[in-house]
C-alpha cells in the first residue's frame, strides 16, 4: 500500500497544513487559527490542486464558526453566508471551492440551533475529505483501466494525493497502477510559472516509486512525438456543461499537441469539479496571478525590472480535444452535454 502525505489536516480547533511552497526542499506543517490564515494560504498556493482547495475551505468555514462565540442562529447564519463570500474570494477558477462552499451552507440550512449549526459543519467538512478519498481511488481505477500494459503516460502540472485527500485525480491513476504492479512510465511537465510539475509531481511520484520523468514544458511536442506516449493525462480545475476544462496554464497546448500526434487525451476529476451551472468554457473566469511569478523563479529576477507580463493561471481545452472525462462515476466520453448531465442524475446541483 502506498503512503500517502496528507495535505490537509482537522485538529478540531485548527487546520494542519502542508504547506506545499516549501516542496520539496522542506516537509513543512503550518497551523491556520484564523480564518484570514486560511484565505492567505489558499491565495498563496499553500494549498493547491481543485480538490484540496475545496476541503481546506470547507475546514476554514467550520473553525470560523467553531471560533465565533455566536449563539444566535440568525445571526450565524447571515455571517456564514459572508465568511463563505470571503474564503470563495481567495481563488475563482477551481469550482471544488465554492462547491463545498455551498455544501456547508445548505448543511446548515437543515440545523435549528446556533450549537447544531457549529457541530454539523464540522462533522460536514470532514465527509467531504473523506469522501474525496473514496472519490480519488474511484477515478484513479477508472484512470488505470483506460492504459495499455507499460504505457508511457505525459502528465501536466500536480494532480496527486497533496492535491485531494489521498490518491489524486489523474495521478490516482498512476498510484493504482504501482499497487497492482503494472509497469507505467510518467512524463511530468515542469508546469510553468511556479512549476507544480518539478516541485510536486516529481517529488510526489518520486517518494511513491512511481517511474517518472521530469521534462520542461516546451519539450512537451518533442516528447509526444518520440517517446511512444500512450496517452496524456491530467486534472480540472472546472469543467462546464459542454466539456471544456479549465486546468493549469499549458494544459490546452498539450490536447493540441496530443491531437496533432494521435494521442487520446483524457482529464481525470470527481464529479464536484463539474460546474453545470457554466455552459461553456467562454464563461470561466480564468485567474491572473503576481507579475512575479513569470519574473521570478526560486525568489531569483530572470526578467527585466518594469516588463509588462501575463500570468494566466489556467486555460481552457475545448471538450472537442478531450478524448474522455473520467471521474467516480465512470468515463464519460462523446456528448458531454447530455453524458455529465446524467452523471448527476439523482442528486442535486
Ligand atoms: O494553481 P493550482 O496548482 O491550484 O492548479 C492545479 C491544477 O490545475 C490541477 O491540475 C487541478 O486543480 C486538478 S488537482 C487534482
Amino acid at each position: 500500500m502506498t503512503n500517502f502525505i496528507k495535505p490537509v489536516i482537522w485538529e478540531s480547533d485548527a487546520i494542519r497544513l502542508l504547506n506545499q511552497q516549501k516542496l520539496p526542499g522542506e516537509v513543512e506543517y503550518i497551523f491556520l487559527k484564523t480564518i484570514e490564515d486560511v484565505w492567505d494560504s489558499i491565495s498563496e498556493l499553500k494549498v493547491r490542486g481543485a480538490p484540496a482547495i475545496g476541503i481546506t475551505a470547507a475546514f476554514g468555514l467550520a473553525l470560523w464558526a467553531k471560533k465565533s462565540g455566536l449563539n444566535n442562529l440568525e445571526i450565524l447564519k447571515s455571517e456564514l453566508g459572508v465568511k463563505a463570500e470571503y474564503l470563495n474570494s481567495s481563488r475563482p477558477t477551481a469550482v471544488n471551492l465554492s462547491w463545498a462552499l455551498q455544501r456547508l451552507l445548505k448543511a446548515a440550512e437543515e440545523e435549528a440551533s446556533a450549537e447544531k449549526v457549529i457541530e454539523r459543519l464540522e462533522t460536514e467538512a470532514i465527509l467531504i475529505q473523506q469522501q474525496d478519498e473514496e472519490t480519488c481511488k474511484r477515478i484513479g481505477e477508472y484512470g488505470f483501466s483506460l492504459l495499455p500494459d507499460n504505457a508511457n503516460v505525459l502528465t501536466h502540472c500536480n494532480t496527486g494525493a497533496i492535491a485531494t485527500s489521498k490518491y489524486g485525480t489523474a495521478l490516482g491513476a498512476f498510484y493504482i497502477a504501482k499497487e497492482r504492479g503494472a509497469d507505467l512510465h510518467v512524463y511530468a511537465t515542469e508546469t510553468r510559472p511556479v512549476l507544480q510539475g518539478a516541485r510536486l509531481t516529481a517529488w510526489e511520484l518520486q517518494q511513491a516509486e512511481i517511474d517518472v520523468t521530469l521534462i520542461t514544458d516546451n519539450m512537451a511536442a518533442h516528447v509526444l512525438k518520440t517517446k511512444k506516449i500512450d496517452a496524456v493525462l491530467v486534472g480540472a480545475d472546472r469543467i462546464t456543461a459542454n466539456g471544456d476544462t479549465a486546468n493549469k496554464i499549458g494544459t490546452y497546448g498539450i490536447a493540441i499537441l496530443a491531437k496533432a500526434h494521435g494521442i487520446p487525451f483524457y482529464v481525470a476529476a470527481p464529479l464536484s469539479t463539474i460546474d453545470l451551472h457554466t455552459a461553456t468554457g467562454d464563461d470561466i473566469v480564468i485567474e491572473e496571478r503576481h507579475a512575479e511569478e513569470v519574473t521570478h523563479i526560486g525568489g531569483k529576477r530572470i526578467a527585466p525590472e518594469d516588463i509588462n507580463v501575463f500570468n494566466p493561471a489556467f486555460d481552457v481545452t475545448p471538450s472537442g480535444l478531450i478524448s474522455g472525462i473520467v471521474t467516480e462515476k465512470g468515463i464519460v466520453t462523446g456528448d458531454y452535454h447530455t453524458k455529465l448531465k446524467e452523471l448527476f442524475e439523482g442528486l442535486t446541483v
